[in-house]
């Protein structure tokens, strides 16, 4: 890490009152676009410069940590910002940018996970028997699911559809990209769905449907879920088309045509997340998949998720 600001510039920095700005998103009034000044990220990778990322995968009270040096840093109405963003029912997003000049994928692992545990705490990934993943998509792709498979549209979905406690919201950060065209994140908020009405008044609205992962996942259980649910009072979403087991043709009928409606939704948000860059939504309420990549044989993108629980 190459850091020069001393403890005591760390300390009236942090004594100072503001040090990031929040706008609405350039691509998406549903969302908001938070610049934390470079002072600050110094600020904070000083305030936690011994601690490393394995600490944080081996030691879970590491995580909460990382999280006070970044409340320190940014004070406690950064907290309460992000964490009233994430559960405002008009928007529930947000992105933020790490300073270009931090290229060192070690600290974009910090700084998200001290940001998420501002949140709550994360569920554990089993995909990577971490509390978070970092998976690649490239040319090629030997595994079981769309996750890593480059040239097809990879279709909205919520995350945590097969394990059995709630995945209340989502980070992904973009870690490296070299010869990448398209492949952006797509958004949908569910408020913004034309046929959201069609669809959650339906009678299978309610009927629980039978998720099971595929072997990669490592979740060996079936989960029963609604595709609609309430969560203070307002309609949310749990799908996910590849892992969904409906059990007649009816019920796969809607399952299609609730797919296809979201995709063809004119309020999609193709988001640009350049190199690390982060969004966070809320997943209850948030539908999110990404777009074909164009054929490249030297593709190599990298990110980086974590999906965890509202503090309760
Ligand atoms: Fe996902």
């Amino acid at each position: 890490m190459n850091m020069s600001i001393t403890e005591k510039e760390v300390l009236d920095f942090t004594q100072k009152t503001k040090h990031y700005k929040i706008a609405i998103h350039p691509q998406s009034d549903r969302m908001y676009h938070i610049t934390i000044e470079k002072t600050a990220f110094e600020a904070f990778f000083e305030k936690i410069k011994n601690i490393e990322v394995q600490e944080l995968e081996y030691i879970p009270y590491t995580r909460f940590i990382v999280s006070n040096a970044l409340q320190e840093t940014l004070g406690e109405a950064f907290t309460k910002t992000v964490q009233s963003i994430l559960q405002d029912r008009q928007t529930g997003g947000f992105t933020i940018g790490l300073d270009e000049d931090i290229t060192d994928t070690d600290q974009y692992v910090l700084f998200s996970t001290a940001l998420t545990h501002l949140i709550g705490e994360c569920n554990f990934d089993a995909m990577s028997g971490k509390y978070y993943a970092r998976f690649k998509v490239k040319h090629t792709d030997e595994s079981d699911s769309y996750l890593r498979q480059a040239y097809r549209l990879f279709t909205f979905h919520t995350d945590g559809t097969f394990v059995d406690e709630s995945t209340d919201w989502l980070l992904m950060m973009k870690m490296q990209e070299r010869n990448a065209v398209g492949g952006e994140s797509r958004l949908l908020h569910l408020d913004d769905w034309e046929e959201l009405d069609k669809f959650y008044n339906h009678p299978f609205a309610s009927k629980e449907i039978t998720y099971k992962a595929p072997a990669s996942k490592n979740v060996n259980q079936d989960v029963k879920r609604k595709t609609f649910f309430h969560h203070n009072n307002e309609p949310c979403i749990c799908f996910i088309d590849q892992f969904a087991n409906p059990a007649s043709i009816e019920e796969a009928k809607y399952l299609r045509d609730l797919s296809k409606s979201m995709e063809e939704d004119k309020h999609v948000v193709e988001l640009d997340l350049p190199v690390g860059h982060l969004v966070m939504v809320n997943n209850l309420f948030w539908l999110h998949g990404r777009a074909a990549f164009e054929k490249n044989e030297e593709l190599d993108r990298e990110l980086l998720r974590q999906r965890g629980r509202f503090q309760q």
